[in-house]
């Protein structure tokens, strides 16, 4: 990787009462950063995918409500305590499917309710917990990337959907950090980006950020995949999930569950990169897990044109559920999990859990 830097997708403004994002609408041409300064700002950057990304979603979440919640700073406790509780059920509700949004704010409400004293001693307690989300997500990335490098050999193609790298996360990454750290060590890997249709998360961000980390990246529409696998161009599907139920289904990005058929079909291996906070093991499996569904004209106006009637009815889940029997391995931060999965408690990554 000839750029060092991995890109810093969350972070706090300079100020420290604002959270800074790198804006994913408008990549890749133009790279521009936000300040987040209130919680309609914070609401409506994870609605619109300003910020995205299961892990990055969790991370603004969390410090997200650290903003919202410091303007009701000066109340009193109990005032404070329920507007802290609205303004939680507000930032959940924004996306549903990944758990890393829901379990992030879950934390910030246990160091709150830990606290005893003012708002201002409260609101110190929930930003540290929020920096201890971003560092131990950039924790997990690296230990995925070391846990999933073995299955990235020299010369490997790897094929992925969506974005699930730095941009994704508050590290190098999930799917992409085994990549990463592969061209690091000086193996020649190349990566198949997926488009990703409707809203190209694959050919906009994944591409754009493994060609400024110089690794070799070709896009195509994701109608393509299958006869790319039948011509023997794939090594490995590697992907990366939004919630990961206790039997081992996995939610991603609408089309991942196509991907899995068609590599068992080649009997190409599909691989799964995540951090324990997208393990959910009070979800038992698949079916109980919420998919989002999103705007139809994201489907009709793709592109920046009409690409379908206006009053032609669009499907558009952002999520599927890929079966645990399509899986070959779960990549998480702690180990590479071969089936029968069995997520019934978090696998431990680092600090506390709500579940442990
Ligand atoms: O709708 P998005 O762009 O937030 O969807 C993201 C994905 O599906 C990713 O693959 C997943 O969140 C893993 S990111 C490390």
């Amino acid at each position: 990787v000839s750029s060092p830097d991995i890109i810093q997708a969350v972070r706090w403004s300079d100020d420290g009462r604002g959270v800074r994002i790198v804006d994913q609408r408008a990549l890749p041409d133009r790279y521009a950063e936000r300040d987040l300064r209130s919680a309609d700002a914070v609401c409506d950057a994870i609605a619109t995918l300003a910020v995205r990304g299961a892990p990055a979603i969790g991370i603004a979440g969390a410090m997200g409500l650290v903003v919202a919640a410091g303007e009701a700073g000066g109340r009193s406790r109990p005032e404070f305590d329920a507007a802290l509780a609205a303004l939680a059920a507000r930032i959940r509700r924004t996306r549903p499917t990944a758990v890393n949004l829901s379990w992030a704010i879950d934390r910030l409400l246990a160091a709150a309710a830990a606290v005893v004293g003012a708002p201002a001693v409260v609101l110190d307690a929930m930003r540290a917990e929020a920096d201890a989300i971003l560092e131990e997500d950039r924790a997990m990335c690296r230990r995925i990337g070391e846990c999933g490098l073995p299955l990235v050999h020299d010369g490997a193609r790897v094929l992925t959907h969506c974005n699930a790298g730095a941009l994704a996360t508050g590290g190098m990454g999930t799917a992409l950090a085994p990549v990463y750290l592969a061209a690091r060590e000086g193996r020649r890997v190349s990566v198949w980006a997926d488009e990703t249709r409707p809203l190209l998360q694959g050919s906009r961000l994944t591409a754009w950020e493994l060609a400024r980390a110089g690794i070799p990246v070709t896009v195509l529409a994701d109608n393509m995949a299958a006869s790319l696998m039948r011509a023997g161009e794939v090594d490995l599907v590697l992907v990366g999930a939004d919630r990961i139920a206790a039997n081992g289904d996995v939610a991603n990005k609408i089309g991942t569950y196509g991907l899995a058929v068609l590599a068992r079909h080649h009997g190409i291996p599909f691989y799964v990169a995540a951090p324990s906070s997208t393990f959910d093991p009070a979800t038992p499996d698949g079916d109980a897990i919420a998919i989002e569904q999103r705007d139809p004209d994201e489907v009709r106006n793709a592109f920046g044109r009409r690409t379908a009637p206006a009053d032609v009815p669009a499907h558009n889940p952002a999520f599927d559920v890929t079966p645990a029997a399509l899986v070959t391995a779960i990549v998480s931060d702690r180990a590479l999990h071969h089936p029968p999965y069995d997520f019934g408690r978090r696998p431990r990554g680092e600090g506390r859990r709500p579940n442990p």
